[in-house]
């Protein structure tokens, strides 16, 4: 349709229509038995108005949707078609590893991919939109979804996030296999006091705008169609209804002009926050703020016509939301064909083909991070006892992998036999340190202990006060290690967990998060040496839950502990029985072979505003095998007007070399990574010494130091 045409469609609308096409309810409404008496009931829906309104979040199914399609267009007054949104958030039916192990890959490239993949799969089931990614912030692993989260850092987060968005959306939602990316939860979701889900979140406004801001603004850069807001408060605002966020900031300041959509009953929670009176107050508060729909609450649909008609909303605003709405529609292609890709016969092909399951094999090595090996590592045992409930489990594909096709899901037992095909294996998926298990780790030659967390361990509502193992997997661990030296531990999980013993004591620690369909047999081909482990941490591995939250980008203090400077005085910042550094440091991760680093070379140590440095150093695969490295750039801005963080990543690139290979690698350094919100809240570089990082991870002392004048 033409601007002309919308226009005209959304005049010709009735004040009860636009309202509707505000309202989103999820699937359970649609086709139910017992639709009128069960949910609907609940919401005062007394006829077919679910089939008037806007969008449905949840259902998926091109046989479905079509169905379902063709009653939203009968029922619509214009015959409006619905949009369909779901939560596709790491693959579809192939479940590709969680975020939070996408952003270990350091490989933009590998996460647009996978979205690209997720895309194809979830559009030809019928899917308009995709509530992903989760640009959030995260640096307390108590909080279950930092299983969603690209990690701890700002620049690495952006970079994950904007190619996420590139990945569903390609040059145009509308296109064939692409779907509308919807970003969330502005804002700084990820910063929930003590890691409580949905708990407040207190943040200064400097560290707001320049730490958590950030990827959701990759996000409206990299053309996301929509957002999300989150459910917590943010100086005691519930998000949902801040005017400052979501129009100041996200309209007006980021210059989002896409679909702002609130969480799931968010707007009917701002009740319970105690921020609005009643569903009447918290409906004209929420599009008073800017957002356009009210997902899966009441607020909306039994409210907004009225507000509209007495005036406390003006139809000016009503009418801007609406438009917003049908523009989406119209770029997905909407009112052309309201079925968009959806096809039974493509389901077929796509949904865990053979390409998608090796790309979720691929996936899952890219992401798995070894944080320890004693040289056991790859596998050279020929018998080999693996122990743990998680080695036969299929709960390791992430629990937003909602749709994921389970009976395709490769356990870890599988994947060995397949890829390690040489090897004798005894599989005892216990997690207590029973007589079977001890005698055949007696017997073996090296253990594979396989512990952690499976997917309903993580997740939404799964925050956790202590990260460290349950009890029976420390135990198990103590007794089969103390019986058999040479064993593995492989971790599952969404977030990093605190396991001090373990990394004592295990002759290797590979981290594999929750790695998707195919995700094991990546994960064999590192233990069996087919792949090396290019895997980077997003988050910093703690020691203890004491230390959360928990970032290598932190301050000095004025009585810093680990940072080299003199303990002339006994009062310092630091913990009595723990270190302050991490157990692993973001960006930590070993490989099978060995990298050496140049110093760094600059090509001129004075950067002007509209000048650049080019700094190099040159790496050098220094061992026998194949491997990638993640070179990872960190600037520490020595003195500013408000104090910095010891260091930021700024960029990284990530390498392949050969055996004895060496390349130099190259970044620009330029003012405008230098910006920092000063004093005055001004973004803006202050000139004086900075000191530059170029190495493996956030400790690297390779260092030189340039000048800003
Ligand atoms: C609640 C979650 O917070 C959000 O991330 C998700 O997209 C919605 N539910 C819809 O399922």
């Amino acid at each position: 349709m033409t601007e002309k045409q919308l226009s005209e469609l959304l005049q010709d609308m009735t004040v009860a229509e636009k309202a509707e096409q505000l309202v989103q309810l999820n699937g359970d409404f649609y086709g139910g038995e017992d639709f009128l008496t069960g949910p609907a009931a609940a919401f005062h829906l007394t006829d077919n108005k679910a089939y008037r309104l806007g969008s449905i979040l949840g259902s998926d199914g091109a046989a479905r949707l079509t169905k379902l399609q063709d009653e939203f267009i009968k029922e619509q007054p214009h015959h409006i078609p619905a949009m369909f949104m779901a939560d596709v958030i790491h693959g579809y039916k192939t479940a590709f590893p969680v975020p939070i192990a996408l952003g270990a890959s350091f490989d933009p490239e590998l996460v647009r991919e996978t979205a690209e993949t997720a895309a194809k799969e979830a559009s030809a089931a019928g899917i308009h939109v995709t509530f992903s990614p989760m640009a959030d912030l995260a640096r307390d692993s108590r909080w279950g979804r930092c299983m969603e989260s690209f990690g701890e850092d700002p620049c690495l987060n952006s970079k994950m996030t904007a190619a996420m968005v590139r990945g569903f959306q390609g040059e145009n939602c509308g296109d064939k296999g692409r779907v509308a990316s919807c970003f969330k939860h502005f804002a700084a979701y990820g910063a929930v006091q003590s890691g409580r889900d949905y708990n407040v979140a207190e943040l200064s406004e400097r560290t707001l705008f320049e730490d958590y801001l950030l990827a959701y603004e990759a996000a409206v850069n990299a053309g996301a169609e929509m957002a999300m807001t989150a459910f917590n408060t943010l100086d005691r605002i519930p998000c949902t209804i801040s005017r400052k966020l979501l129009r100041d900031i996200l309209r007006d300041k980021m210059g989002f002009e896409g679909v702002l959509i609130s969480d799931y009953n968010a707007i009917g929670e701002t009740v319970i926050h105690g921020a609005a009176e009643d569903s009447r107050d918290a409906a004209e508060k929420a599009i008073n703020s800017g957002v356009d729909i009210d997902m899966m609450s009441d607020c909306y649909l039994n409210n907004l016509e009225e507000l509209v008609k007495s005036g406390e909303v003006s139809e000016s605003l009503l009418d801007e939301a609406v438009m917003r709405v049908l523009k989406l529609k119209n770029k997905l292609g909407l009112f052309e064909n309201p079925y968009k890709d959806a096809s039974e016969e493509e389901e077929k092909q796509l949904h865990c083909c053979r390409e998608h399951m090796e790309l979720s094999r691929k996936a899952a090595a890219e992401c798995s991070v070894l944080l320890k090996n004693n040289g056991i590592l790859p596998l050279r045992a020929k018998k080999i006892a693996v122990i743990g409930s998680l080695c036969e489990s299929r709960d390791i594909v992430g629990s937003w992998a909602i749709f994921a096709d389970n009976s395709k899901t490769v356990t870890l037992r599988a994947a060995l036999e397949e890829v390690c095909s040489d090897i004798e294996f005894q599989f005892i998926p216990s997690d207590t340190p029973d007589e079977k298990a001890i005698a055949a780790a007696k017997s073996a030659e090296a253990v594979i202990l396989a512990l952690g967390e499976d997917q309903l361990g993580t997740g939404e509502s799964r925050s956790r006060t202590d990260i460290s193992l349950p009890e029976g997997q420390k135990r198990l661990f103590e007794e089969i290690s103390a019986v058999n030296p040479n064993t593995v531990v492989l971790l599952f999980g969404g977030r990093p967990l605190a396991i001090p013993e373990i990394a004592e004591k295990a002759a290797a620690v590979m981290e594999l998060w929750l790695p998707g369909t195919a995700g094991c047999l990546g994960a064999a081909d590192i233990l069996s040496g087919k792949a090396s482990p290019s895997g980077r941490l997003s988050m910093s591995f703690p020691y203890c839950s004491g230390q959360l939250p928990l970032s290598y980008s932190a301050f000095n203090t004025g009585r810093p502990k680990d940072n080299g400077v003199k303990e002339f005085i006994p009062f310092l910042s630091n913990y009595m029985d723990a270190p302050n550094i991490p157990l692993y440091p973001f960006g930590f991760g070993l490989s099978y072979t060995s990298f050496e680093y140049s110093p760094i070379a600059l090509d001129r140590d004075i950067l002007t505003a509209d000048g650049g440095i080019t700094a190099s150093v040159r790496v050098k695969n220094t061992g026998d095998r194949a491997g990638k490295e993640v070179v990872q750039l960190y600037i520490r801005d020595v003195k500013g007007s408000v104090v910095r963080p010891l260091r930021e990543l700024k960029a990284f690139k990530k390498i392949s070399l050969a055996p004895g290979e060496e390349q130099t690698v190259s970044f620009e350094i330029t003012e405008k990574m230098l910006r920092f919100y000063d004093i005055n809240m001004d973004h803006t570089a202050e000139k004086g010494s900075f000191i530059l990082y170029i190495g493996p991870d956030s400790t690297t002392e390779n260092r030189t130091e340039f000048r800003l004048v």
